[in-house]
């Protein structure tokens, strides 16, 4: 039987929430250890059906992972056993390339799986492809898989044609091994890269620029174990303050990073929620009605285009008319013809998308298209006129840790159903 979310709209959320640990920095930091014949912990891994699909991924590439008694999640790769990532794995779950950089590096051979399309666009890995070749890898593509090979890296100057995330993370982990010195221009600066880098150097890398658009990498011949703890999921604890601005509510989530969230809590502040940050804690106060605004998704520090779906859930609801360009992914929009279904006028057309408020949602039958699609399903029947069924639940459940569970904590009336 699928399972589904279903929601009773109207109550205001109030109270404290705790933030997750990153699923975009857990996934790359769980593929570094894939670097090291020594166990690599990380002290706080979310519980994502993305992270059971890395350590399925680690698993059939030789590596035992194991829970600690502390709870930390231990990675131990002493020996790499296998080359591949099947498709089977890389399918459900695209973050699967980020094994490339790491067994090329370590092994001088990589096979995995050509990712292909995906809901919301072609997300081509073109990138981290030319980077190893200027690494000096020979790079194949031979019936679906991409098989990259070198005896050792050469570091290197690679200047990436766009900004990519995990393109970055990639050729970072296998410049740490290669002989030489590598230099990634026009690097992501998104805090999940930086905390990656942070990782790696615990490991023995030696990376300068961590955090800005050029990254300099001496290689080294070998990495070691480290212990790490990976930062706050900023996009878990900007879901959950729009959960409290859509509902005029009052929440504060508790052991998150605001300096990774000025661009969000900057347009909270201009749909006219009070925003308070204190330390780790930032408080959400959302108003009676959200006020329009215009959102134009960027590389970081830019608005992340993975808050851009919940952002329109509340811009729907708000007085006035508000622009969203969507400039990173070509498709992202999918979630604009099921919030119509509950009652939002929203035009999309190429990347932008033109939504005109509404006083409310009713609540109706939706079906989840991506992971942040879903969330701002559930953010809109949060804030509906009676109840919606979010149905395909499997890619909430990707990225977000029992996001229900957290918002009846905080007084939804949200429960999963079969
Ligand atoms: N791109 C290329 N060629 C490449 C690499 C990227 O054309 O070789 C394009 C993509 O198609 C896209 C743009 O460049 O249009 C940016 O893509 P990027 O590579 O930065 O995305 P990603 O690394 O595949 C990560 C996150 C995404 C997040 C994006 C953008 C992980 C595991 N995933 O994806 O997270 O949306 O960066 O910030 O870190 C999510 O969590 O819901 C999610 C989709």
């Amino acid at each position: 039987m699928a399972t589904k979310l279903v929601v009773q709209g109207g109550a205001p959320l109030r109270g404290d929430v705790a933030v997750s640990a990153a699923k975009n920095a857990a996934l790359p930091a769980l593929c570094a250890a894939l670097l090291t014949a020594e166990p690599v912990v990380l002290e706080n891994v979310p519980a994502l059906a993305d992270v059971d699909t890395t350590r399925s991924l680690l698993e059939q590439l030789g590596g035992v992972v194991s829970a600690d008694a502390d709870g930390s999640t231990r990675v131990h790769v002493a020996q790499v056993t296998s080359n591949e990532a099947p498709y089977e794995l890389v399918s459900t779950m695209r973050a699967s390339v980020l094994v490339l950089g790491p067994l090329l590096a370590r092994t001088g051979l990589a096979k995995v799986a050509l990712p292909g399309g995906c809901a919301i666009g072609v997300r081509p890995i073109d990138q981290h492809l030319k980077g190893f070749q200027k690494l000096g890898a020979e790079v194949f593509i031979r019936n679906g898989y991409v098989e990259a090979r070198a005896s050792r890296l050469k570091g290197a100057r690679i200047t990436t044609d766009l900004v990519t995330v995990t393109g970055t993370e990639n050729l970072m982990m296998a410049a740490a091994l290669a002989e030489g010195t590598t230099v990634i221009e026009n690097a992501a600066r998104e805090p999940e890269v930086t905390d990656l880098a942070r990782l790696l150097s615990a490991m023995g890398a030696r990376i300068e620029g961590a955090g800005t658009e050029r990254l300099e990498i001496e290689g080294v011949s070998e990495l070691g174990g480290a212990r790490h703890r990976v930062i706050p999921d900023r996009i878990e604890a900007g879901t959950l303050l729009v959960a409290a601005a859509i509902t005029g509510g009052d929440v504060t989530v508790v052991g998150a990073e605001p300096r990774h969230m000025s661009a969000m809590l900057s347009k909270l502040e201009e749909c006219g929620a009070v925003v308070t940050v204190s330390g780790d804690r930032i408080r959400c106060q959302g108003p009676a009605r959200p006020r329009a605004t215009d959102i134009i998704t960027s590389p970081f520090p830019g608005f992340p285009t993975d808050m851009q779906a919940q952002f329109m859930a509340m811009l729907g609801l708000a007085d006035g008319i508000s622009k969203i360009t969507e400039t990173i992914f070509e498709n992202r929009f999918m979630h604009a013809a099921e919030l119509s279904r509950m009652g939002a006028r929203i035009d999309a057309e190429g990347s932008i998308a033109m939504v005109r408020g509404v006083r409310y949602y009713q609540g109706a039958p939706v079906m989840a298209t991506d992971l942040r699609a879903s969330a701002s399903l559930v953010l809109a029947g949060l804030a509906a006129r009676g109840t919606t069924e979010i149905s395909r639940v499997y890619h909430l459940d990707r990225g977000y840790e029992r996001l229900e569970v957290k918002l009846r904590s905080l007084g939804a009336n949200i429960d999963r159903v079969k």
